[in-house]
């Protein structure tokens, strides 16, 4: 069995989920490691099209390869969202372990024909598929108000069954009004547990909760303990942990000429905001 199998059977088995954390750079990448490290848990290091588009292919596959190598905690090299099916295969192809195919965008059929064809390609490669079903909302935070830049379409339950019997993905993202993003300052959304627990009555598989970011903690661990998410993705807080740093450390007024100086300020506060989040996901 391999490493992600059985990171995600142990935690359908004891009931905790553990942290996707997305990385574009080395800093970000051993924050999460050393955080993982710490915690002594599983932890899956996630890498979009957008992170491939800023570091390039070859270097952000191989630096998060080799961190995963050094370290002695249990992570996984993932695709988050990959949206191009020619993309996710070349992933699987690099040896990631786990790949998520993101065809929410399109039709119903056509997202189930998109994900089953992922599916048998992985899966004939020992690799796990994750699917999405619904529309995922995304705040933009580059403006003054929240605002929504595309609608949420929450999973539909009868939808949800006949898309894992006909796709046999491995997991499922469900929209459950998760928004990627935070905006404190609007409230940050509830999840409908009501709807969530539909949907576990369903279904077997194993959800994955998007839009970690600002999700009330109470909703988070509901959802885990009595919905089934087996893992929760976070993003848009590590990139603020990372930035804030850095921003504090020049607003102080210090001067550096080392770079390695000020970025292992960002790292270490990446590392503590990613151990917080790993501690909740995994609290028994
Ligand atoms: O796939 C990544 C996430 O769903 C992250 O969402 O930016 O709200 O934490 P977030
Ligand atoms: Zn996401």
């Amino acid at each position: 069995m391999t490493l992600i199998k059985k990171i995600i059977e142990n935690a359908q088995e004891g009931n905790y989920a553990f942290g996707m954390f997305n990385t574009s750079n080395l800093e970000v990448t051993q924050a999460i490691a050393r955080a993982a490290e710490e915690k002594n848990m599983p932890v899956l290091i996630g890498i979009t099209e957008s992170a491939v588009e800023y570091a390039g292919f070859l270097p952000i596959v191989n630096m998060v390869k080799a961190v995963i190598e050094e370290s002695s905690a249990d992570l996984v090299m993932h695709l988050d969202h990959g949206k191009n099916s020619e993309f996710v295969k070349k992933c699987i192809d690099a040896g990631f372990e786990s790949v998520m195919i993101d065809a929410s965008r399109l039709d119903f059929e056509k997202n189930i024909e998109v994900t089953k064809d992922i599916v048998d390609y992985a899966h004939e490669r020992g690799v796990v598929v994750q699917a999405e079903l619904g529309k995922i909302a995304k705040l933009d935070l580059s403006v003054e108000s929240g605002v929504t830049l595309a609608k949420m379409e929450k999973t539909d339950p009868d939808e949800l069954e006949e898309f894992v019997n006909r796709t046999g993905a491995d997991t499922v993202a469900v929209i459950v009004g998760n928004i990627h993003g935070m905006y404190e300052a609007e409230g940050n959304p509830h999840l409908d547990l009501d709807l969530l627990q539909i949907l576990r009555e369903r279904v077997s598989t194993p959800f994955i909760l998007h839009g970690g970011s600002g999700t009330p903690s109470e909703d988070v661990i509901r959802g885990i303990k009595e919905c089934g998410i087996v893992s929760v993705n976070i993003d848009t807080e590590v990139r603020i942990a990372f930035v804030t740093a850095l921003n504090d450390f020049f607003v102080s007024g210090q001067m550096v000429i080392d770079p390695r100086k000020v970025l292992s300020i960002a790292r270490d506060a990446v590392q503590k905001k990613v151990g917080d989040k790993i501690s909740l996901f995994g609290s028994l």
